[in-house]
């Protein structure tokens, strides 16, 4: 018997839990999953911009709550799992969006700034699923989790100068399919976004220097990403929709990857 497609992307009476969720993507991502019903938990450092993003889903009607933490320490991360669970009571859906980078040339990169942007990138990301997929899904024989890579881990990316952000978004992609592998005996999806260049604090830099035209013309589509273009693949791979999809990698880009034009 088939399930009406409304059903099948409902979120209703399911728990999210979006790190890096105070601002940006994954913001974008929590909004998505609020709006399909789901109860959103979000962290990220900065208390200010959780409390505004709180502010933000809790005026769509979504059910949001919040706590800082630093998720490149791991006892941050197990501090995050413990309140999360404390105060949703389970986790179905775990979005590891969390990420940074950093800009120098491969031969002066420094090793600080290498450990700063795997510890959070890749890190966190395995830290961070090991705890809700032991605490809360393997448990129940359900989950879906959503890692949130980057076309910069598909290729390599010309003369952009970040070679640990290149490098820990390629870990990405293979820890999710890895990881798929594993845990879906589970009942666990595990799959990750790809996106392409949007606009958010992230790359504010990168769009002033290069400008949103030549970025654009870099994509089949002529466009870069805006506040929605993540909504619908996030919310397929959180819902029932999406329950025979796992270990895939799915570019939101404009076609950016698919001709090899370069991140
Ligand atoms: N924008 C793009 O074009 C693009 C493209 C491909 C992939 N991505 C990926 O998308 C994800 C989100 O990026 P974004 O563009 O939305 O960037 P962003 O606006 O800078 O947002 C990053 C989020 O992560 C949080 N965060 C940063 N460091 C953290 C830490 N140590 N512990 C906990 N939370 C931390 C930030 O909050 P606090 O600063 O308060 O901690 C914020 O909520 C990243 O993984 C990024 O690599 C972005």
């Amino acid at each position: 018997m088939s399930t009406p497609i409304q059903k099948l992307f409902d979120l209703s009476g399911q728990n999210a839990l979006v790190t890096g969720g105070s601002r940006g993507l994954g913001l974008q991502i929590a909004e998505a999953l609020g709006e399909a019903g789901a109860k959103v938990f979000l962290t990220a450092r900065k208390a200010g911009d959780l409390e505004e993003a709180m502010a933000h889903l809790q005026a769509k009607g979504i059910d949001a709550r919040w706590v800082a933490a630093d998720m490149s320490q791991p006892s941050e991360v197990e501090r995050v799992a413990s309140e999360a669970l404390q105060r949703l009571g389970d986790i179905d859906i775990l979005v590891n969006n969390a990420g940074a980078t950093w800009g120098a040339p491969a031969e002066d990169y420094p090793l600080e700034a290498w450990d700063k942007v795997m510890n959070l990138n890749i890190r966190s990301i395995f830290l961070m699923s090991q705890q809700i997929g032991k605490r809360s899904m393997i448990p129940r024989k359900h989950g879906r989790i959503i890692n949130v890579a980057s076309i910069a881990g598909l290729s390599g990316s010309g003369d952009v100068e970040f070679i640990a952000y290149g490098t820990s978004k390629g870990a990405v992609v293979n820890f999710t399919r890895t990881l798929a592998g594993e845990w879906g005996e589970h009942g666990i999806t595990v799959n990750a976004l790809a996106p392409g260049f949007f606009p958010s604090k992230m790359t504010k830099g990168t769009l002033e220097r290069i400008g949103v035209d030549t970025l654009s013309r870099a994509a089949p589509l002529r466009r870069i990403g805006d506040d929605d273009d993540l909504k619908g693949a996030a919310l397929l791979f959180a819902s029932a929709a999406g329950k025979h999809i796992t270990g895939q990698i799915l570019a939101v880009d404009g076609g950016v990857s698919a001709v090899h034009h370069g991140a």
